[in-house]
């Protein structure tokens, strides 16, 4: 999709649909849209008509309205000015977009309120903007052999913000594409079934863009050289599968300052969890495909990060692996050895996401990273707590923890903290091993980060667990490409 910024009068424009905003009262904005009287008028009689309700996120479509070139008036319910926050303004976005791209329109203008959100500036909802429209556009194709009609939506128009540079809106527009891109291809990659989306081919997707990117550098560790290293804990996840398991470290040097210290990011890349020797139940397993959107994430940034050309350096690793049971799968009983020395005794093999993870958390100590942050589909205590609206945070550090908790609300993709306390350690101790892998029924997105803690000591680190938000369910099914905005966000915050 094309974005163009224009001061070309809104109006003016002979395009396939004009979008305006109009708030409670049926007031119109003209501020935004600078609609001529000629076709004020016969919208007011519209809306007097009551046409359009006053809720935010209403939506109605004129065809050939008169007074403006537009083929189309696409009037969208705003609410109250003074209601209207970044919450209101995603909601008034998401839902013009759905009627523009079901009327088939090729070229629109969106004259929608950027500089009228109470809680954000300009720039932030044009970016906003922009990742809305690429993720109203996705549609999944891949194995398909009818393709889903691609929309036809090609160019948005958005007219400069009053108040805001020119060469700062089109930055904005440009980190919402390079953001979205990123966004785009989590997503895609976590729809992605098992058979195709195996360990091997995520670690090419990683080895891709170290392809495609001047500044970023991809190595892949195969099974043979993780044994050498000591991962006993990894290997022992995909011991039951066919395919072999990888560790694919993305170095990206945005840095100009010699020796920075990097960002580093660990995801959780199961690329199908059977739950191993402890089976899952049939029921919706396959959603289990989606058990790698950790690594899809971390991905997803990595793209991001080299196209926005970041000046920190960021290290993104991905520990794939597949989880199935079989003659050859890790058994509960066995007990394990990390790289770290501790012993783990696996009483439950599905609480395997934790076992990739912390060796990859150990073998990360050895970029002396400022921050260490891992995302996971780690557990389903996660989702029962908080649904799928917020991704659960635990961290050994609390600077750490507030500034992502604050990235994510700035960019609508929240976290929300639960505690990484001393007292629940304790559920962790085995009779036969330096640690167990489960912790009981008890508070388990808790005790699973207990259990990342023991690995992480080191450094500043953080663990987001993504199980509820990561896709949704039902006839919505589909990765939901979070949280890489959070990320995104929390990186473009930091400093050399
Ligand atoms: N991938 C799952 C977590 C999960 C479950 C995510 C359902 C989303 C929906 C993870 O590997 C797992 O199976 N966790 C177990 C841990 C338990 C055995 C301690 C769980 O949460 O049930
Ligand atoms: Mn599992
Ligand atoms: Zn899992």
């Amino acid at each position: 999709m094309k974005y163009l910024l224009q001061s070309t009068s809104p109006a003016k424009k002979s395009v396939d649909c004009l979008s305006v905003a109009v708030w409670s009262k049926n007031r119109v904005d003209t501020e935004d849209s600078d609609l001529p009287a000629e076709a004020l008028a016969p919208i007011q009689a519209i809306l007097r008509n009551g046409d359009l309700s006053d809720k935010p996120g209403e939506t109605l479509l004129v065809h050939a309205p008169a007074g403006i070139n537009a083929r189309r008036l696409l009037l969208v319910s705003c609410g109250q000015p003074d209601a209207f926050d970044a919450r209101a303004f995603r909601k008034a976005v998401r839902a013009a977009l759905g009627t523009l791209l079901k009327s088939g329109s090729k070229e629109v203008v969106l004259a929608l309120p950027v500089t009228r959100i109470k809680d954000r500036d300009a720039a932030w909802g044009l970016t906003q903007l922009v990742i809305e429209c690429e993720t109203a556009a996705y549609r999944y194709a891949e194995t398909k052999s009818r393709k889903p009609e691609s929309p036809a939506l090609r160019t948005v128009s958005l007219k400069p913000p009053a108040g805001l540079a020119r060469k700062q809106a089109q930055l904005a527009v440009t980190a919402g594409e390079s953001i979205a891109a990123g966004i785009t291809l989590a997503r895609h990659l976590g729809n992605l079934p098992g058979n195709l989306c195996t360990p091997v081919y995520l670690a090419q997707q990683a080895a891709a863009l170290g392809r495609k990117y001047p500044k970023l550098k991809t190595s892949i560790l195969d099974e043979k050289q993780m044994k050498k290293l000591g991962m006993g804990s990894l290997l022992s996840v995909a011991a039951g599968s066919q395919h072999e398991a990888r560790l694919a470290v993305m170095e990206y040097k945005g840095s100009a300052r010699a020796g920075s210290r990097p960002y580093v990011l660990v995801g959780k890349g199961i690329t199908f969890d059977t739950g191993g020797i402890s089976l899952k139940p049939g029921a919706g397993m396959d959603e289990m495909k989606f058990d790698m959107c950790g690594a899809a994430s971390v991905l997803g940034v990595m793209n991001a990060v080299a196209q926005l050309q970041l000046p920190i350096n960021v290290v993104g690793v991905i520990a794939t692996a597949e989880n199935m049971p079989g003659p050859t799968a890790t058994k509960p009983g066995d007990i394990v050895t990390s790289m770290s020395g501790q012993t783990i005794e696996i009483l439950n093999t599905d609480a395997e996401g934790r076992l990739v993870l912390c060796d990859a958390l150990s073998y990360v100590e050895r970029f002396k990273p400022k921050t260490v942050i891992d995302i996971a589909t780690l557990t389903g205590a996660a989702v029962a707590t908080f649904g799928e609206h917020v991704s659960a945070l635990l961290s050994n550090n609390d600077a750490l923890a507030t500034e992502l908790l604050s990235s994510g609300q700035n960019v609508l993709d929240p976290a929300w903290q639960l505690p990484l306390w001393d007292e629940y350690q304790s559920l962790l101790d085995s009779n036969f091993a330096d640690i167990a892998n489960i912790g009981g029924p008890k508070a388990g997105t808790i005790t699973a980060a207990c259990f990342l803690s023991r690995f992480t000591a080191k450094y500043h680190w953080a663990h987001l667990d993504i199980a509820g938000t990561a896709w949704l369910s039902g006839t919505q099914k589909g990765a939901t490409g979070r949280p890489v905005a959070l990320l995104v966000e929390y990186l473009r915050r930091q400093k050399a």
